[in-house]
């Protein structure tokens, strides 16, 4: 039911039953209420973990594969290597402090350059904008990368609802602040809150996506609940967890990983095997779940839907 994938975005009714499908939608309209367990009722014949999953954690559907034929990776993989520096440092540590954390409930407030500043709840996002699942490839700068089945919403259906005045040229996003429920913030190591930036074409392409779920399931809180960005062509670190603030700015943003090493993490971030990262190769990744090397592909193998946003830019300048 997945190979004939041709091109991304995929249609949530190509990767679902369609009668998961709709139970799938009247879980997103209520979701925050609902638990993980009233959809994995839902869920269609599937393949048990060998690793023994969590109680709620939804069993993966068979022959679920990006647009390329490669496999999702599962739920387990996905909720239990994390990259989240609000909480620690240690991947496989986030998923034992992540439960701590509340995302609800939770507000996005849409400001700077804009007509119509706006500040949605939960509630509102999930209802106003059509969720669509989305399979996409996530490269980390540090070489490893997943295939993962979000949920969500186009960052240009967004925008589009704030109006951007034409002074906005980028735009810029922040974290949550909460020191007393993330204890990685508790670093000064770090300047928190986490905060990252697109230009606004990047913003506006159709394969940005805010996230607000996983393999159907509210996002958990280890992936960045309960809204996350998704930036596929760019390093992971591009895509910024639970998100509270989007502001409209003209000037280029700062970053945190910018702020923390300008000489090893640039704005653009485009995921490219022919730069390297100062202290390793970016030319191949390792796929959590196989055993040998992949060779990374440009943009991650999305350049026909993003290489014209950099034309006429030297890649290896503004990395
Ligand atoms: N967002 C916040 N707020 N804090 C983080 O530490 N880590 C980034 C990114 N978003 C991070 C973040 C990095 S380095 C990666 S690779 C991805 O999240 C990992 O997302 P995942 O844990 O859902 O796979």
């Amino acid at each position: 039911m997945t190979n004939k994938f041709k091109s991304v975005p995929v249609k949530s009714s190509e990767i679902t039953p369609y009668s998961q499908y709709l139970s799938r939608r009247d879980f997103l309209k209520a979701a925050g209420i609902v638990t993980g367990s009233a959809l994995l009722a839902a869920c269609a014949p599937s393949v048990t973990e060998t690793a023994a999953p969590a109680a709620e954690a939804p069993v993966v559907s068979p022959g679920l594969t990006d647009e390329l034929g490669d496999p999702a990776n599962t739920f387990q993989d996905i909720t239990n290597y994390n990259n989240y520096y609000e909480f620690t440092t240690d991947k496989e540590g986030v998923a034992k402090l992540a439960p701590k954390f509340n995302p609800s409930p939770w507000t996005v407030e849409v400001n700077g350059l804009v007509n119509k500043p706006m500040t949605f709840g939960m509630d509102d996002l999930l209802s106003k904008f059509t969720q669509e699942e989305r399979i996409y490839r996530l490269r980390c700068v540090e070489a490893w990368s997943m295939v993962i089945p979000w949920t969500g919403f186009t960052l240009a259906s967004l925008l589009k609802e704030v109006e951007p005045t034409s002074d906005a040229k980028y735009v810029r996003f922040e974290s949550v602040l909460r020191p007393e429920e993330m204890p990685g913030q508790k670093s000064p190591f770090y300047p928190w809150p986490y905060q990252e930036g697109l230009r606004l074409d990047e913003a506006m392409n159709d394969l940005t996506l805010l996230a607000t779920g996983l393999y159907g399931e509210p996002m958990p809180n280890q992936n960045g609940a309960p809204i996350r960005l998704v930036v596929p062509w760019k390093y992971g670190f591009k895509s910024i967890k639970a998100i509270t603030k989007i502001e409209l700015v003209a000037e280029q943003p700062s970053t945190l990983w910018n702020d923390v090493g300008p000489n090893e993490y640039g704005f653009y971030s485009n995921v490219n095997p022919e730069v390297s990262h100062p202290r390793w190769s970016q030319a191949s990744e390792r796929r959590i779940g196989e055993l040998g090397r992949r060779q990374t592909l440009k943009f991650n193998g999305y350049g026909e839907q993003v290489a014209y946003l950099y034309e006429g830019m030297d890649l290896s300048v503004n990395y």
